[in-house]
């Protein structure tokens, strides 16, 4: 029986509490101590037995042998959180994404060398039983020399989507170069779902990257972003961003390579030249990177998403922002207001077919003639 605790209950920690309730009727875990600066779900959890801090502090030096802790606290305090926990002694579950900044993702590493424990990231994406089919394919090779990767996530939020945490679009938030938008938010798991199949194919690490960062909703991150990034092999790889679509698609990656073709799209569907593979969606997909967790302490089975995997997330998304060097605020002539379900939304006006079109020929927003689209600088790395 692994010893466990939960740093940060509210929000997505909601979906960390069922996952670990599960292991807990599987009698795999014990939840020793929970901790969040609000007290939420606090008389429950105390109800069962379960200790509550509001201080991850005084979680650690009171509550001892946990084998691994998990973190689901706002991003800006991912990287502290989670080097204390590895000093501490304990393997960590990190939400994503691990950093921002490149040298914030190299302390974090450096911690967890020192500490000699491992540290798991929780790009939910990674344990998608599709996604790991076609890790094996690129890895075989069956695909031949890959020649391009696309990355497509055409995402439909509505204005109060942003109300749901004061950090969620902001560009900086209490002095933390925070970032927030479609590569460090909801779509940074289509971008590290990207670089790995890159990885995987052997294509080499990213040698450059050019981006355009832009905004529809009246925050001050991004909600609308595209990037074109090359790697040593001369893979090309392009990925389409909008929390501004009018409807919501999955995100859904398209394969070319000398050897075939392939197409992969989450939750759960491959396609490839020899067929199509579809596995039914998880009802909570954090379950899935829990049992991984339990497995590799208990058998040494591999980490879906160590934290070592996503350094190249980290640098093209720090390289996408030097790129694009502002984001831009595209025109209300260019976006549509609407409201539905008793919500106001902001869509921007031919973002699908822009989108399909440029990503067809693998260009960049500002290649395609666009009155309000403005050209990034090639970033090397
Ligand atoms: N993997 C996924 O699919 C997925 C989906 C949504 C969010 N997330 C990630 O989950 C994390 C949390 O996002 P959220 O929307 O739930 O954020 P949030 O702002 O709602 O905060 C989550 C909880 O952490 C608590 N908290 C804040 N600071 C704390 C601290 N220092 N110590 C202890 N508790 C603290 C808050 O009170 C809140 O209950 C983010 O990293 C986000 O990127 C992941």
């Amino acid at each position: 029986m692994l010893n466990t605790a939960l740093i940060g209950a509210g929000g997505f920690g909601y979906c960390h509490l069922l996952a670990l309730e599960k292991l807990i009727s599987q009698q795999k875990i014990a939840l020793k101590a929970v901790c969040d600066v609000n007290p939420c779900f606090r008389q429950e959890l105390e109800a069962k037995g379960i200790a509550f801090f509001t201080d991850y502090r005084e979680l650690l030096s009171t509550v001892p042998n946990l084998d691994y802790i998990t973190i689901s606290t706002p991003i800006p305090t991912h990287s502290e959180i989670a080097a204390a926990c590895l000093a501490y002694g304990a393997h960590v579950l990190l939400e994503k994404p691990p950093a921002i900044l490149p040298e914030e993702f190299a302390r974090l590493t450096a911690a967890q060398t020192a500490s000699g424990k491992s540290c798991a990231i929780n790009y939910t994406m990674t344990a998608d039983l599709a996604f790991l089919k076609l890790v094996q394919l690129l890895k075989n090779g069956e695909l031949g020399r890959i020649h391009s990767i696309t990355g497509t996530g055409l995402y439909k939020r509505y204005q109060s989507y942003y109300s749901g945490s004061p950090w969620l679009g902001q560009i900086s938030y209490k002095d933390y170069p925070l970032r927030d938008g479609t590569i460090n938010n909801p779509l940074s798991h289509l971008l590290n779902n990207m670089l790995l199949l890159a990885a995987a194919s052997g294509s080499g690490r990213p040698v450059s990257a050019e981006a355009e960062l832009y905004r529809v909703y009246p925050i001050t991150g991004e909600d609308t972003s595209c990037l074109r990034i090359l790697t040593e092999a001369g893979t090309r790889l392009l990925f389409y961003a909008t929390l501004c679509s009018p409807e919501q698609t999955p995100a859904r990656i398209e394969i070319s390579g000398s050897q075939g073709n392939a197409v992969w799209q989450y939750p759960g569907y491959l396609q490839t030249d020899a067929g199509q593979d579809s596995y039914p969606a998880e009802e909570n997909p954090t379950d899935k990177i829990h049992d991984n967790m339990c497995q590799f302490l208990l058998n040494g089975t591999p980490l879906f998403c160590p934290l070592s995997s996503c350094q190249n997330t980290v640098l093209v998304s720090d390289a996408a922002f030097a790129s694009a060097k502002e984001i831009q605020t595209i025109p209300d002539t260019f976006i549509k207001g609407y409201q539905e379900n008793g919500e106001h939304g902001r869509e921007l006006i031919g973002i699908q077919d822009l989108v399909y079109s440029a990503a067809t020929k693998q260009a960049l927003f500002s290649e395609m003639s666009l009155p309000w689209a403005v050209s990034g600088q090639k970033i090397l790395l």
